[in-house]
């Protein structure tokens, strides 16, 4: 088993020079006059002094930016991204160097190399939102045991198209020696597989976080001799057939826009192609490819390229054994006003078999 996989974590940040202070005394138009010039600066005493000049940031930059059309609003964004990931706060021996902060567990699990050290405060607000959620686990409808999301890994927040799997895994006569999950995430497809009955499943992710994740997680617990795991694109080092495999893939296209670097919801050019000609070297004769998909690329108007209907129609490689679809309930009242389209928003279970 290899253990050398370097995680995706906030990069320490080492800084030698003296740093401007901030505290609840500080003179907050000062503060922000040294951001705007781009000088980090440092924050003390307590937590919430972050907190409060984050809020001033922002009304700092509500004030002086327009951020009405989609344009606007981006160059709001990214100058407030900007100017906040210069408020920093200190780390010593593995926890904030401030009172009344919350105390987040990466800081030792992630940096077991140094204890002392800098990270802006959105990246340690982004520490403690996952490390509230590692720990609490998250409830999955067809899971009897919660996940626990590793920093940095993909986890759902709605559930359709894991009831539309589990349905179809309850139905399925197959046989059931072994399967691959392609992405593997936080786990929750291959846990659903080990739940009706597979013997082995194997996991990839080209996230090591999510790799890494699932080792901890599973540890020598029976899951960990039913599921292996290999970081790396697609299938890995998996070489050997399979009568099942499982994608649930990143649901839309990656748009010409560097923020878009989400391995989890954007696709490049090659990854469908490059799944479709794996699959069919791995995928046994008589062995189903399940995909779970959405319309949310289409009816967002992203593009109008569906990659399954496109394999189907042109690969020559599958056919398709059926494709059941699920209405997805809006979250909330207010995402149905904000998010017109959601109400047309489906989910897609595909089945396909060799041609
Ligand atoms: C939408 S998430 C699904 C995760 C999990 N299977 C689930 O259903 O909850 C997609 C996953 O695929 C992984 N991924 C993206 N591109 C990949 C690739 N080329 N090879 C392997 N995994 C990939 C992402 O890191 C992410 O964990």
């Amino acid at each position: 088993m290899t253990t050398d996989i370097n995680v995706n974590r906030p990069e320490p940040i080492l800084f030698g020079k003296q740093l401007e202070l901030f505290n609840r005394t500080s003179d907050v138009k000062l503060a922000i006059n040294a951001l705007e010039a781009g000088k980090p600066i440092l924050i003390t005493a307590y937590y919430s002094n972050g907190l409060l000049l984050l809020k001033e940031l922002q009304m700092h930059l509500k004030r002086k930016l327009p951020n009405k059309s989609y344009q606007e609003q981006r160059e709001y964004r990214s100058e407030y991204r900007k100017l906040s990931n210069l408020i920093l706060i200190e780390i010593v021996d593995h926890k904030l160097n401030v009172k009344k902060s919350p105390s987040i567990g990466w800081l030792e699990k992630l940096y077991p190399e140094t204890s002392d050290f800098l990270l802006s405060f959105p990246q340690v607000q982004g520490l403690n939102s996952s490390w509230q959620w590692y720990q609490k686990g998250i409830s999955i409808p067809v899971l009897r045991n919660k996940v626990h999301p590793y920093y940095g890994t993909y986890f759902p927040t709605r559930f359709d198209h894991l009831k539309l799997f589990d349905n179809w895994l309850k139905r399925y006569k197959g046989p059931k020696k072994s399967a691959i999950d392609v992405g593997i995430g936080s786990g929750i497809l291959s846990f659903q597989m080990i739940k009706y009955g597979f013997q082995k499943v194997f996991g990839t992710d080209t996230n090591p976080n999510a790799i890494v994740g699932l080792r901890e997680f599973m540890a020598d617990t029976k899951l960990s001799r039913k599921i292996e795991l290999d970081f790396g694109h697609l299938f890995g080092s998996w070489t050997k057939q399979t009568e099942l495999i499982v994608f649930n893939p990143p649901w839309l296209p990656e748009a010409h826009n560097p923020d878009r670097n989400d391995e989890a919801i954007y696709y490049s050019e090659n990854l469908f192609p490059d799944f479709f000609a794996g699959a069919k070297k791995r995928l046994l004769p008589e062995g189903k490819l399940v995909i779970l998909f959405s319309n949310l690329a289409q009816i967002t108007n992203v593009t109008k390229d569906h990659p399954i209907e496109k394999e189907l129609g042109e690969g020559g490689r599958f056919q398709l054994e059926k494709c059941l679809k699920k209405t997805v309930k809006a979250a909330s009242e207010k995402t149905k006003r904000d998010q017109y389209w959601r109400s047309s928003e489906e989910v897609e279970l595909w089945v396909l078999t060799n041609k």
